[in-house]
């Protein structure tokens, strides 16, 4: 095995310092890594918002069928993804660009329009990567309190001045599960400046919403602002493993962003699955009846256990305690069960947990019963 060696010094002097000092991302723990950690089989990871029903049936097909191409380059760009994408939104392709997760669709916005000195308006508490990206360009981030753990469109408005070049909004929210109102997000909209900032709306749980006051990003494209709209496949078509998402905006945003993407990002393999999953109307009308039972069982269950629940439109829940939730996300991990402590969200007593299967929510439920009743931490009731 190679030696170890140190960092040699001209890292310290070389690599500018707006990247050395960025916090890097912090995944959900692999269930992999936890039962190796622990010597345990049969660990439950409800801590990245999977699908727990798994992939589409009908992508799985279209990838055992298509193994025998895997030695040709994917069609760049995904052209016959983005027709069909397109359709369903009632755009055109050329609003469509596909990303390796739209994490990928995140970092080139960022790339495209942030330069030093440059800043992007992100709520305290969401996903950390808007973050990131905008450090990792050199930009400064405005960091704007949340009002219920959810976005306060009227402080975001207040906060923008000639250098803002982002403002980011998750609708739904990860982690707080909130979401954002048609009519708030089309006033929000008009007072913008038709020159931007470019507004990027992340709609990665939005296809779990059932509320229908809930802004639809599609439907307000045409309000003369730059609109960005991020969309995966990670989520509710069950293909994170496989790292594809989109973006949705005018043709115009999408070209430029075009001229910074690397050739061929979303696999062959990607491409394929994406495509079959989007038309499995049954795995998608499954996995929402799941989700819609899984918050409700969810919800119910820490609620009767006195905890502080935010409501929510995605396919996890947010939950607070009285304390540092730490500890109590290590106990989980000690029996098996992967939440996720929101302490690099800015919220260091609140829990996230991932809608599962129904066994899979009750294991989580009987195991925070357990280490709470054994730590006398909260006000437990039992009736
Ligand atoms: C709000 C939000 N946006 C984007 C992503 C990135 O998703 P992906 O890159 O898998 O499409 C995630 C992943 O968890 C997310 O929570």
């Amino acid at each position: 095995m190679p030696m170890k060696t140190q960092k040699p010094k001209w890292v310290d002097t070389t690599i500018a310092d707006h990247i050395s000092s960025i916090p890097p991302y912090v995944p959900g723990k692999p269930v992999e890594e936890l039962e190796r950690e622990l010597g345990i089989t049969g660990a439950v990871k409800l801590a990245s918002n999977e699908n727990p029903l798994g992939p589409s049936p009908k992508a799985l097909n279209a990838l055992r069928g298509n193994l025998s191409r895997l030695h040709v380059y994917p069609e760049d760009g995904g052209p016959l993804l983005r027709r069909q994408i397109a359709e369903r939104w009632g755009v055109s392709p050329d609003h469509i660009i596909l990303g390796n997760g739209s994490d990928e669709v995140i970092r080139l916005i960022a790339h495209l329009v942030i330069k030093p000195g440059d800043n992007a308006i992100v709520a305290d508490h969401t996903f950390s990567m808007y973050r990131i990206v905008v450090r990792s360009y050199g930009g400064q981030i405005q960091s704007i309190p949340m009002t219920s753990y959810g976005f306060d469109l009227n402080a975001t408005a207040r906060a923008i001045n000639d250098k803002t070049r982002i403002v980011f909004l998750c609708n739904p929210n990860n982690p707080t599960g909130a979401i954002i109102g048609t009519e708030d997000l089309k006033r929000f909209l008009s007072d913008l400046p038709s020159k931007g900032p470019v507004v990027v709306l992340d709609e990665a749980y939005r296809d779990y919403v059932t509320d229908e006051s809930c802004a639809l990003g599609v439907d307000l494209l045409d309000r003369g602002v730059p609109l960005l709209i991020g969309r995966t496949f990670s989520k509710m078509f069950g293909l994170a493993g496989l790292r594809v998402g989109y973006g949705i905006a005018e043709p115009w945003l999408i070209e430029l962003m075009n001229r910074l993407r690397i050739p061929f990002t979303v696999s062959s393999a990607a491409l394929w699955a994406a495509a079959a999953a989007l038309d499995d109307d049954e795995h998608v009308r499954k996995s929402l009846e799941n989700n819609r039972l899984g918050l409700e069982y969810l919800g119910t269950a820490l609620k009767d256990m006195g905890i502080q629940v935010a409501p929510s439109e995605a396919n996890f829940l947010m939950f607070r305690l009285e304390q540092d939730a730490g500890p109590l996300y290590e106990a989980l991990l000690r029996q098996g069960v992967i939440v996720r402590h929101l302490a690099s969200f800015g919220l260091p007593n609140c829990i996230r947990v991932t809608v599962g299967l129904p066994e899979e929510n009750e294991r989580f439920i009987s195991s925070l019963r357990k280490t709470l009743e054994a730590s006398g931490a909260l006000s437990y009731r039992s009736d």
